[in-house]
């Protein structure tokens, strides 16, 4: 199977590329031999290569600048996943898609499933969200994964920069009254590849899920585990776990509004492909037994 990945250098793209290859060759051009950000181009670059499986793990993930650069956000994050789709339909060519919690306002209360009303309140989760209603609308084989708190062993995600931070400076300041899941990547690429193996072999399960370890924590607490499992892993740190202060999101000004509580529900994805997500502490504690950034 020739498969091609998008986003192939972004933290998520990287997991999948080694899980990916035992489907069959994977070809991950970078961002100028496939560029989304030109959306109208996509479908001659796809009768180019002749992709039998599309994983479109490239995003325009900048959430905050997306408020002052929508046209941008858009074009990448739903007119290309419009041409992706549509191509893929039109030449019987399976999708698999990857979205954000988002997508919702962190209104409900409890986490939040795939039949719940999304209703962002960013640039970014809206582009997203009209880029997962096109993948699911175009009439393509689509399986759309909702994913969030993403990180993996790369610079520039939370756990990197909390790192950072907590090895250079006595105190942190970090936003507690936000609650999500933090996922790693290897977890999102091993798990979206049974998944699709399975849809694959079933020729059925396509469809929107949301897919995240289990259990939950703000900001802080994510911060707070970070502290413990790095001074257990002998690190050095200048700000220990109880010197990380619990800021109000109110007290930390983001151009783009971010939603309070975008725990997911993923009973329907391990109901579906019988994948029960691991406990999202544990999970840190692998990703740190093994950190060795990449480099940039
Ligand atoms: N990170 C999170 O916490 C999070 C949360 C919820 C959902 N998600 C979703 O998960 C997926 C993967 O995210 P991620 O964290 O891996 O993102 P990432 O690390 O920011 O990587 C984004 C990837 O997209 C590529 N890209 C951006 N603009 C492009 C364009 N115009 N044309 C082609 N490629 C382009 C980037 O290429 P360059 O190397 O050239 O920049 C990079 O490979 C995305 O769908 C994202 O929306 C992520």
């Amino acid at each position: 199977m020739k498969v091609l990945l998008t986003g192939g250098s972004g933290q998520l793209g990287r997991a999948l590329r080694p899980a990916l290859a035992g489907l069959g060759e994977v070809i991950a051009p970078p961002r100028a031999g496939f560029d989304l950000g030109q959306p109208a181009a996509l479908a001659a670059r796809l009768d180019a290569l002749r992709p039998e499986l599309v994983v479109n793990a490239a995003a325009y993930t900048a959430v905050d600048a997306a408020e002052d650069d929508r046209d941008t956000a858009f074009a990448v994050n739903a007119d290309a996943v419009d041409a992706l789709a549509r191509w893929a339909a039109r030449h019987g060519v399976p999708l698999v898609h990857f979205s954000t919690d988002y997508v919702f306002d962190g209104a409900l209360g409890r986490p939040c499933r795939e039949s719940d009303a999304p209703r962002p309140l960013n640039v970014y989760g809206a582009s997203k969200l009209a880029g997962e209603r096109a993948a699911l609308a175009s009439g393509a084989r689509a399986l759309v994964l909702r994913v969030g708190w993403l990180y993996g062993p790369n610079p520039g995600n939370f756990l990197a920069t909390m790192l950072r931070l907590l090895a250079e400076r006595d105190e942190v300041r970090v936003v507690a009254d936000q609650f999500g899941t933090p996922t790693d990547t290897g977890f999102v690429a091993a798990a979206a590849v049974a998944a699709l193996r399975d849809c694959l072999v079933r020729d059925a399960g396509w469809g929107l899920y949301h897919l995240a370890a289990s259990g939950a924590t703000s900001w802080h607490g994510y911060a707070v585990e970070i502290a413990r499992q790095a001074t257990a892993r002998g690190l050095p740190l200048r700000c220990a776990a109880r010197a990380i202060v619990p800021l109000a999101s109110a007290d930390w000004p983001t151009r783009a509004r971010r939603p309070a509580d975008t725990r997911l529900d993923t009973s329907l994805f391990t109901r579906t492909f019988g994948v029960a997500p691991p406990n999202w502490r544990r999970r840190l504690a692998a990703v740190l037994d093994s950190w060795s950034p990449f480099p940039t």
